[in-house]
C-alpha cells in the first residue's frame, strides 16, 4: 500500500509509530511552578550527538500544554531517568494526565534522589539518569490545534551510572533489561544484541 498521512492510511490503527520501532524513552522529571517534581514519559526522544553529549525530546499531539516540555524551558534543565522492565508499571503511571496538585511520583510509588549540577531531583531507582540543561527549542509547524507541538533539546552536563550496572567498565542495556517503545500498546525489552566491529575499527 501507499498512503499519503495527510489524507488517511485507511487502517484500523495508525502505522506510524510501530514503523519508526524501538524508540528510546526519555523519562524526565523536571520541577513544577511550585517547586513539586513532575515525571513524564517520551518516546519522541533520542540523542543527537555525543560531543557534547545532547539529547531531545518531542512534546505535543495533545490539547493541553505538557508539563515536561514547559517545566524544562521555564526552569532551564530537566533530568532523563532510563526506563527499565522492574520500572514499566511506574513509567507508565506518569503518563497519565493527572489533575494539577496530584503527585505523580506519589502515585507511581518512586523515590527521588538529589542530582549534582542541577536542582531537579532524578529517580532513585532508575540505573542512569542524564541531568540536563535546556538548550534550545525548535516549534514543529502543525496543522491541528495542539498547543505545545515542540522540540526540546538539552545538553547533558551530568550522568549518573548505579556501581552495579557498570561490570568490567561497560553498561550493558540488556542486562539492566532497558525497556523500548513500539507501537499501539506493544513495547521491547532490549535483547538478541550481537556486535559487529566497524571495518576499520578494533575493539
Ligand atoms: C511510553 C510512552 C511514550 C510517550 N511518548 C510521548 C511523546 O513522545 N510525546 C508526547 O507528547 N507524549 C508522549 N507520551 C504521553 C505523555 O507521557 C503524557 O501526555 C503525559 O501525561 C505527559 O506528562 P507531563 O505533562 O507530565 O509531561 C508517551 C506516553 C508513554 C506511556
Amino acid at each position: 500500500m501507499f498512503y499519503e498521512p495527510k489524507k488517511g492510511h485507511g487502517l484500523p490503527r495508525d502505522p506510524f509509530k510501530a514503523m519508526v520501532a524501538p524508540r528510546p524513552i526519555g523519562w524526565f522529571t523536571t520541577l513544577n511552578d511550585d517547586g513539586t517534581v513532575n515525571a513524564g514519559p517520551y518516546s519522541y526522544f533520542n540523542a543527537v550527538g555525543d560531543n557534547p553529549p545532547v539529547v531531545f525530546f518531542s512534546s505535543g499531539s495533545s490539547e493541553r500544554e505538557k508539563d515536561s516540555a514547559r517545566n524544562a524551558i521555564a526552569r532551564g534543565e530537566f533530568v532523563h531517568n532510563l526506563v527499565t522492565w522492574d520500572l514499566r508499571e511506574a513509567m507508565n503511571a506518569t503518563s497519565e494526565e493527572v489533575a494539577a496538585g496530584v503527585d505523580e511520583i506519589e502515585l507511581a510509588g518512586l523515590e527521588l534522589a538529589p542530582c549534582n549540577l542541577v536542582k531537579t531531583p532524578r529517580i532513585a531507582a532508575s540505573p542512569v539518569s542524564f541531568e540536563c540543561r535546556t538548550t534550545q527549542t525548535l516549534a514543529i509547524p502543525q496543522d491541528g490545534e495542539n498547543l505545545d507541538n515542540m522540540l526540546v533539546f538539552g545538553e547533558v552536563i551530568g550522568i549518573h551510572i548505579a556501581d552495579d550496572a557498570l561490570v568490567d567498565g561497560r553498561f550493558d542495556p540488556e542486562a539492566q533489561k532497558v525497556i523500548a517503545r513500539l507501537g499501539y500498546a506493544n513495547y521491547a525489552v532490549v535483547g538478541g544484541t550481537f556486535r559487529m566491529l566497524r571495518p576499520e575499527l578494533q575493539d
